[in-house]
Order: structure tokens, then C-alpha cells, then sequence
């Protein structure tokens, strides 16, 4: 395949609080893992995918490859994580192979991502060139604050929320990867931080990224069968 997609999947997932690393909790009897699997294995083009796991948990993760990948499954590796989101991604990106030109990296914890926003960020890089983080408006009256006292108003036509997956041309990514150190929240931001314009397109309300225990209650809701 010319695109690979890096899962990662190896926090700790601290703020959900499961007692388990977040992306083996359950969501509607399956792991979140093999929910966000599911949906980069349904892509219209097949692609590489790298799943970054957490120490001890590799197993795990190729059984969720085995239980979703269907005749992708040879498609698809399992490497062990790091400390920080930009160490395991270090680790996705040394374990692509081939001819793949199209990176993309993807939150394991943004479980139901649809696979056409997967197909419309691969696109958006193999048209620009460009990195691409998908987004949605910001839809709260956001304040900037020092400590308990209001500062400013922040006018949030000029703010968006940044999802997951965010595409890259590989050879650049690995290069920004190399030059730039800190710890990043996401890949946008190192790349901003090598230099490279990050275009948008847009994101989807069920790219919402599972961090809180309400955040698990809403996952499982929206994938319960409606009642009629
Ligand atoms: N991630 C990772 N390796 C790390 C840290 C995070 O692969 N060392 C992954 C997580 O598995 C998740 C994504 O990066 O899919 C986004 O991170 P976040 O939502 O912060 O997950 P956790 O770090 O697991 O959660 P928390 O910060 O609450 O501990
Ligand atoms: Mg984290």
C-alpha cells in the first residue's frame, strides 16, 4: 500500500481511570481499540496499519487485528510503545515498510472515527502535499483566564478543535520527527514547529476523542441500538 495509518494505543489512559491501559477498556464488548481498528481497516484503499501498543499488551492487540482486519489482516504490525504520544509514534513510524508515501497518524482513543474521514484526510495530502488535521468549529464562548480572573474574550472564529487522523507525506514527517525534540500534543503541532503549513479539513462530531469516563458513556450510547 502507498498510505500507512500509526494507531497509537499505548497510554495509560490516567484520566479514564479503567484500570486499564484506555485502549483495552470496553466499549460495547469489544476493546475501544477494535472499535477505531474496525474503521481504518474500512478505508476505500487498503493501507498499512501500525499499531503502537503498550508494553505487555502486544498480544492483545493483534488479537483485535485478527477479530477486525478481515483479508486486510496481513496488512497490519504491532510495535511496543514509549513514555510519551510522540515517542510511540517514533516507534510506528521506524516500523512502516515499503513503498508507503502517505502517513497518517491516528488516536486509538478516537474509536469512532468514520472511514470516510479517514478517506477524505488521505486525499487532502495526496492533493496538497500538505499536512492535514481534520477539525470541528469550536461551539463554546471560550475565555482566556489568569487564574480565577477573566483576561480576555478569545474570538472563536479564529479557534478550532483538532482531531485525529492527521495525514503527512512520510518522507517529511520523518524528517520533522528527527529535528524537532519536545513533547507535542499532537503531530500538527511538531510539524508547525518544523516549519510546514498544516491545512484543515473537516472533521466529524464522532471523532470526539474518549478521555473521560463520560466521554466511554457516550461512546457506548451512540453505538447502542436505538430503542423503537
Ligand atoms: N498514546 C500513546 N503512547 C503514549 C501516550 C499516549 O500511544 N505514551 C496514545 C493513547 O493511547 C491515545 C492517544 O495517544 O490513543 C491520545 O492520548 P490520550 O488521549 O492522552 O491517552 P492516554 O495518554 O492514554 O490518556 P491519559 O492522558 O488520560 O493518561
Ligand atoms: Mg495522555
Amino acid at each position: 500500500p502507498r498510505v500507512g495509518v500509526i494507531v497509537v494505543a499505548a497510554g495509560s489512559g490516567t484520566r479514564l481511570g479503567a484500570g486499564a491501559p484506555k485502549a483495552f477498556v470496553g466499549l460495547a464488548g469489544r476493546t475501544i481499540l477494535s472499535h477505531a481498528l474496525e474503521r481504518v481497516f474500512s478505508t476505500t484503499e487498503p493501507t498499512q496499519v501500525i499499531v503502537v501498543a503498550p508494553a505487555g499488551l502486544e498480544g492483545e492487540a493483534e488479537a483485535d487485528i485478527m477479530q477486525v482486519a478481515g483479508d486486510r489482516r496481513d496488512l497490519a504490525r504491532v510495535v511496543t510503545g514509549g513514555a510519551t504520544r510522540q515517542e510511540s509514534v517514533a516507534n510506528g513510524l521506524s516500523a512502516l515498510w515499503g513503498d508507503v508515501e502517505t502517513v497518517l497518524v491516528h488516536d486509538a482513543a478516537r474509536a469512532l472515527v468514520p472511514a470516510a474521514m479517514i478517506d477524505r484526510v488521505i486525499d487532502a495530502v495526496r492533493e496538497t502535499g500538505h499536512a492535514i488535521i481534520p477539525v470541528m468549529p469550536v461551539v463554546d464562548t471560550i475565555k482566556r483566564v489568569d487564574g480565577s480572573v477573566i483576561t480576555a474574550a478569545v474570538d472563536r472564529s479564529e479557534l478550532a478543535a483538532a482531531q485525529t487522523p492527521q495525514g503527512f507525506r512520510r518522507d517529511v514527517l520523518l524528517t520533522a520527527y528527527q529535528a524537532v525534540g519536545g513533547d507535542f500534543t499532537d503531530d500538527a503541532a511538531l510539524m508547525q514547529a518544523a516549519g510546514h503549513t498544516v491545512l484543515t479539513v473537516e472533521g466529524d462530531a464522532m471523532g470526539f476523542k474518549i478521555t473521560t469516563p463520560a466521554d466511554l458513556q457516550r461512546a457506548e450510547s451512540l453505538l447502542a441500538p436505538s430503542p423503537r
